[in-house]
Formats: C-alpha cells, sequence, structure tokens
C-alpha cells in the first residue's frame, strides 16, 4: 500500500468507479514453488472470478483487467499457447455465470492476431452478456497502448485522407471515442500486483488522471480482501486534476 497519501477523515470517501488492474506475477507465484509458470496463470485465471465477484458491493462499476500484452508474445510458445488456451476456457466456463450475475465481458486489444475460433468464441460472449449492466468487465488481450493509439490514429487518418473527417474535428474527445475502449470512461484506479513499479504499456491515454496503486502480492495471491483494502484506502484521496482543492 502507498504510504504519505492525502486523507481527510471529515470527506466523505468516493468510490473507485473503474479500476484496472495489471495481473503480474503468476510465472513467480509458480517457480518460487518449484512449478511451471502455467500453473501460476491458471491459478491467476481462478482469481479472476473471486474479484469479479466483489466488485458491485465496493462500488464498482467497470472493472478492466490486463490479460495478455502485445509484448507477451515474446515469450516461449508454451507460453503463449498455454495462456491462449486459459483464457479460452475462462470464457467458455464463465459465459454462464457472468450473463446470470449480470456482468457485461467486452475486449480490448487487437483481435485479428487471435485464432479466429478464439475471435469467434470472444464475439459470443460479448453479444450473450451484452445486457449486463451490474458490472462492466472488460479484458485486455492482445492489448498493447502504444498499438492501440497507432491503430487508432490511423483510422482517423483514413477518414481525413477520404475527406470524412476535417483535422480540426480531430479533439481529445473523437481520438478517445475511438479508442479500443471509446465506450469506457477513463479509470479511476490502476491496481498493479507484484511489486513492480511499471505500467507496461496498458492504457496511457485513458491513465492520464488515474490514481495508481502498487500491490506487493503476487496476483495468484490476490483477493477480494486486498480490493477492498485498496479501494477503501482510494476513498481518501485527494485528486485535484490540475486544478486547487479547497482555494
Ligand atoms: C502475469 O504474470 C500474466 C501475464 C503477463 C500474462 P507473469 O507471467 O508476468 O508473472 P511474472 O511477472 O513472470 O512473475
Ligand atoms: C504486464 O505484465 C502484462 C500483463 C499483466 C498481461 P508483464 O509481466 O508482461 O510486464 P513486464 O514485462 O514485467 O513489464
Ligand atoms: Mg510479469
Amino acid at each position: 500500500m502507498g504510504t504519505g497519501e492525502k486523507t481527510d477523515p471529515k470527506r466523505p470517501p468516493r468510490n473507485a468507479e473503474h479500476v484496472a488492474i495489471i495481473m503480474d506475477g503468476n510465472g513467480r507465484w509458480a517457480t518460487s514453488r518449484g512449478w511451471p509458470r502455467l500453473v501460476g496463470h491458471r491459478r491467476g485465471a481462478e482469481r479472476v472470478r473471486e474479484v469479479v465477484r466483489a466488485c458491485p458491493d465496493l462500488g464498482i462499476r467497470w472493472l478492466t483487467i490486463y490479460a495478455f500484452s502485445t509484448e507477451n508474445w515474446k515469450r516461449s510458445t508454451e507460453e503463449v499457447l498455454g495462456l491462449m488456451a486459459i483464457f479460452a476456457r475462462y470464457i467458455e466456463r464463465e459465459a454462464d455465470r457472468l450473463s446470470v450475475e449480470g456482468v457485461r465481458l467486452r475486449f480490448i486489444g487487437d483481435r485479428s492476431r487471435l485464432d479466429p475460433k478464439l475471435q469467434k468464441m470472444m464475439a459470443g460472449i460479448e453479444a450473450r452478456t451484452a445486457a449486463g449492466t451490474r458490472l462492466n468487465l472488460t479484458v485486455a488481450i492482445n492489448y498493447g497502448g502504444r498499438d492501440e493509439i497507432t491503430r487508432t490514429v490511423r483510422a482517423i487518418a483514413r477518414d481525413v485522407a477520404a475527406g470524412l473527417l476535417a483535422p480540426e474535428a480531430v479533439t481529445e474527445a473523437l481520438i478517445s471515442s475511438r479508442l479500443d475502449t471509446g465506450d469506457l470512461p477513463d479509470p479511476d484506479l490502476i491496481i498493479r500486483t507484484s511489486g513492480e513499479t511499471r505500467t507496461s504499456n496498458f492504457l496511457p491515454w485513458q491513465a492520464a488522471y488515474a490514481e495508481y496503486e502498487f500491490s506487493e502480492t503476487l496476483w495468484p495471491d490476490f483477493g477480494a480482501q486486498h480490493l477492498a483494502q485498496i479501494v477503501g484506502q482510494f476513498g481518501h484521496r485527494e485528486r485535484r486534476f490540475g486544478g486547487v482543492v479547497n482555494a
């Protein structure tokens, strides 16, 4: 947990409505036990369920989780294929539960590089859970912030070149709306587990005014209680957005 945060006991805590999580530390969790990294990934996927369940009661309406980055292809074929298989199984197994629980599942990232069968499954579960209103769960898969911005800029450039869009119409709001996250609010709070204090290409545009929290806990050990504690602390932070509070 961060220390030295500004706390004002008189001010009522505010909710972190959109929480984003960089789920890190699966590999270390497994190797420290002498197990293959994929065992850690499997355990990590199981933790997602508990965290998703805990969100509505914590006032979280949007949860965005980083599952696979555009840089994660650098890992061994075995690990990449294993991660994709775990992801596919998660979608298959959770589809019913998510729709019953009112969770709307969506994906961000470049899908075109994923297995066509997996792409179909992803589109299927998005359609199936589209009516969910209790929690908006977004999974970032083959996601990289620079890749997302590059794809978006390219699409906007195409529209400008075709005369569909005037250069003056390219505003911050337009760019935001055309990113993969176009339908999502900006994250209020970004949590990274496993003690690493970097952002690894996660939501660089959207996180311009996000609060960050770095937890030492490895993702396979992270649960609802950790989330509740971090979100509770967030309520006492003073967010200024460049302005002056209580001036
Ligand atoms: C996070 O755990 C999962 C993914 C990046 C896919 P890691 O696999 O990065 O675990 P560590 O950081 O090596 O411990
Ligand atoms: C970030 O974790 C990506 C995900 C959690 C999916 P990494 O483990 O890939 O990040 P680095 O390599 O430590 O920066
Ligand atoms: Mg890692």
